[in-house]
């Protein structure tokens, strides 16, 4: 307990005084433990004679979930992604690493950084999107901002874990480059930048071996190439051996336990007792001389060598059951998630400046279930994600409080009739249609088409199943043409009435502060500045994933022959426009950019620019430095390699310098099987989106 000591030391002198039976106990999921965690996905009992804390894992992309209560629900994190603003996911990761420890929970689950490869992934929004730069920036600084408060992330779910079809067995055929290139560089970010402690492997296969037993993947590219120090836990149920999983980098198994329903969480978790392998049949293996003892003690080493490096010794969390019964969804928080909500909505459209909602549109027609009951279904995921926490508002209750402040008038109608809908649209200044689609994790999308929210109260509030979204907003947006539709999706969305609309605002699913965010951002209190981290398609043909062979695979294996061409990579490779492009957002304001300049320095490159706000309103940009490889390289046509979001008052202009490192030039060369820089001229385009309009420059490598 020296804290003046490193990690390592400390670490070493405890597992040199623990017995064999110990050091099994550190190692696995409690089969039946007597304190219990009271709630949480994974406990691990405490061994108070050696000061070793119960190790407590609980699920948290978007807020404490697995039933706690009392907690905040932060937005998804494809909203999060959206925001591109890691001071705001830092700030978003402390609120929840600050939650967590109150709770009791010292191991969260979190961050999800698979790239959606397959954008009909059921878990599409519980990450960061298709870019692996975006995605490892996002992640680290949520890692950053949980580990400040003594709480360990878990960077899940390594690797090539991209679908829910088949997701316990699916074999991943990923070449090497493609997984270095695209795969691993956001847990590459999340260990090295972010100082992730622990990594979840996933349930699937990579090349023919279990991520949780693939010596490759930990022992190689983790342990190897990105010098990882923590421990690797496995996903619930994702072990499938013993000594393979000890001897190629698997420290702590964690399975999937019998819950007692929710409401008798205050005993202790029944677990009832499940199979496992890093419990007596590790211990047997290791007294058989399977596995050395010096595995052994290496899976503790790591395991505490993490607890030491982020505090949990020094400041343990509150026993079980205080943190459970702790409630800590505070107005702190609740303020975070609501920033947060904002500044991770993304408006795509907003022709004839029908948003910001000003005093001349007396009366409003708010049309769509998920404006009302269904938001409480719709402003999250389901599966383990899904946080127990009631909306703080609705959007209807929110937007007639606003409306209200400037005399105006909201008229609702849950959408069953299009017909009832368009009259109640003639009949007012302006339509907003709500419309969005619900995932979760276990299955994927067959497409993207709008589900209607099934009512989460009573039938009588609810009147009956509303119309198809896409008819109701097409015979809205006829009869009234200034329509806005408010989306509630976990990916992209297909919008065959998107030039008959004016406005539309993606806002994912926002969490509990859904409501105030739509307020705030519909009646310009706030500016919309989040952009895209996900190409939306023109249509699901244009995926870059259309063969069977590559998804959901065939014969037990997907074959990601697509390689680099990845998301917008794909679009640009094949000269695809898709509905709307990566990095795409606007503002209610406008912005400028000029005085692009691409200096080398060293083996870094400097890129600055000045940026000026040119609207009459305050907001945000971000601008995106994409950069294309010498074409003998073989890279994709562009890369989105720095960025940077600027906020500025009307008329402010701000001069921004960025600092391109070297790898973000390298490409990995499957002759040397290292990173390797190209020769030649590289391009450099400055932009606030992948498509469209960009200052350019160029530099030599
Ligand atoms: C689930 C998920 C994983 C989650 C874990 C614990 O199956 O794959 O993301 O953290 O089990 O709930």
């Amino acid at each position: 307990m020296n804290a003046s000591q490193s990690p390592d030391t400390r670490a070493s002198e405890l597992v040199a005084v623990m017995s064999l039976s110990q050091k099994i106990q550190m190692l696995h999921q409690a089969l039946a433990d007597t304190a219990g965690s009271f709630g949480a996905a994974g406990y691990v009992p405490a061994i108070p004679s050696l000061c070793i804390p119960a190790i407590v894992l609980n699920d948290a992309g978007s807020g404490l979930a697995d039933g706690q209560t009392d907690v905040t629900a932060y937005p998804a994190a494809i909203s999060q992604a959206s925001s591109w603003d890691p001071t705001l996911q830092r700030q978003l990761g402390a609120s929840l690493g600050e939650e967590s420890f109150e709770k009791g929970v010292n191991v969260l689950l979190a961050p999800d950084v698979n790239i959606a490869r397959v954008p009909l992934n059921g878990r599409t929004s519980e990450a960061f999107g298709e870019d692996p730069y975006l995605a490892g920036q996002t992640a680290a600084a949520y890692i950053q901002g949980v580990q400040s408060q003594h709480v360990i992330a878990t960077v899940k779910h390594f690797d090539g874990n991209n679908q829910e079809t088949n997701r316990m067995t699916i074999n991943a055929e990923i070449s090497q480059r493609t997984l270095e290139e695209i795969y691993q560089p956001p847990f590459n970010a999340a260990v090295n930048q972010g100082g992730a402690a622990a990594v979840m492997c996933g349930y699937n296969q990579v090349n023919g071996a279990y991520d949780c037993q693939n010596g490759p993947l930990l022992r190689g590219d983790l342990d190897g190439q990105m010098d990882f120090k923590g421990f690797v836990v496995s996903d619930w149920g994702g072990t499938h051996s013993t000594v393979a999983s000890a001897l190629n980098g698997l420290d702590m198994e964690m399975d999937v336990v019998q819950e007692p329903a929710i409401l008798t969480r205050l005993a202790p978790i029944d677990n009832a007792a499940v199979e496992n392998y890093l419990g007596e049949p590790l211990k047997a293996a290791v007294l058989s001389g399977q596995v050395p003892i010096s595995v052994v003690n290496q899976m503790v080493h790591r395991i505490f060598r993490s607890m030491f490096a982020v505090g949990l010794f020094d400041h343990p969390v509150p026993p079980a059951p205080t943190g459970y019964l702790t409630p800590v969804d505070t107005a702190a928080n609740q303020a975070v998630a609501l920033k947060a909500a904002e500044s991770g909505s993304v408006l795509l459209k907003n022709a004839n400046g029908v948003l910001p909602l000003t005093s001349a549109d007396k009366t409003i027609a708010l049309i769509g279930l998920d404006a009302s009951v269904g938001a409480e279904t719709v402003n999250q995921a389901g599966g383990s994600v899904r946080v127990d926490q009631p909306l703080v508002s609705t959007p209807l209750a929110a937007l007639l409080l606003r409306a209200a402040q400037s005399g105006d008038t909201v008229v609702y109608y849950d959408g069953t009739s299009p017909q009832v809908a368009a009259a109640l649209a003639k009949s007012s200044n302006v339509a907003i249609v709500y419309a969005g689609y619900t995932e979760a994790e276990g299955t994927d999308l067959t497409n993207f088409n709008f589900t209607n929210a099934v009512c989460t109260v009573a039938v009588s509030e609810c009147e009956s199943v509303p119309a198809n979204s896409d008819q109701l907003i097409s015979a809205v947006s006829a009869a009234n043409p200034h329509t806005v539709v408010v989306l509630n999706t976990g990916g992209p969305a297909l919008m065959p009435w998107l030039n008959q609309v004016s406005s539309v605002l993606e806002m994912w699913y926002p969490g509990e502060e859904d409501g105030n965010a739509a307020a705030a951002l519909l009646f310009g209190d706030v500016d919309p500045s989040g952009k895209l981290p996900i190409t939306f398609p023109a249509s699901l043909s244009q995926l870059p994933t259309n063969t069977a062979a590559q998804y959901p695979g065939v014969g037990g294996t997907e074959v990601y022959s697509e390689g680099l061409l990845v998301g917008y990579r794909w679009y640009d490779a094949k000269h695809l426009t898709p509905l709307f492009p990566f990095g795409f957002g606007m503002t209610y304001t406008s912005f400028s950019y000029s005085g692009l300049h691409v200096t080398p320095d060293g083996s870094s490159v400097k890129v600055s620019y000045s940026i000026t706000n040119t609207g009459s309103r305050s907001g945000a940009d971000v601008a995106q430095i994409y950069v294309s490889d010498p074409v003998a390289s073989g890279e994709p046509p562009q890369q989105l390699k720095g960025y940077q979001k600027t906020f500025l008052q009307p008329g402010q202009t701000s001069v921004v310098t960025l600092t391109l490192p070297s790898s973000a030039f390298s490409y990995w060369s499957t002759t040397t099987n290292s990173w390797q820089i190209a020769p030649g001229t590289y391009g450099i385009r400055l932009a606030d989106s992948s498509a469209g309009y960009a200052l350019t420059g160029t530099v030599t490598r």
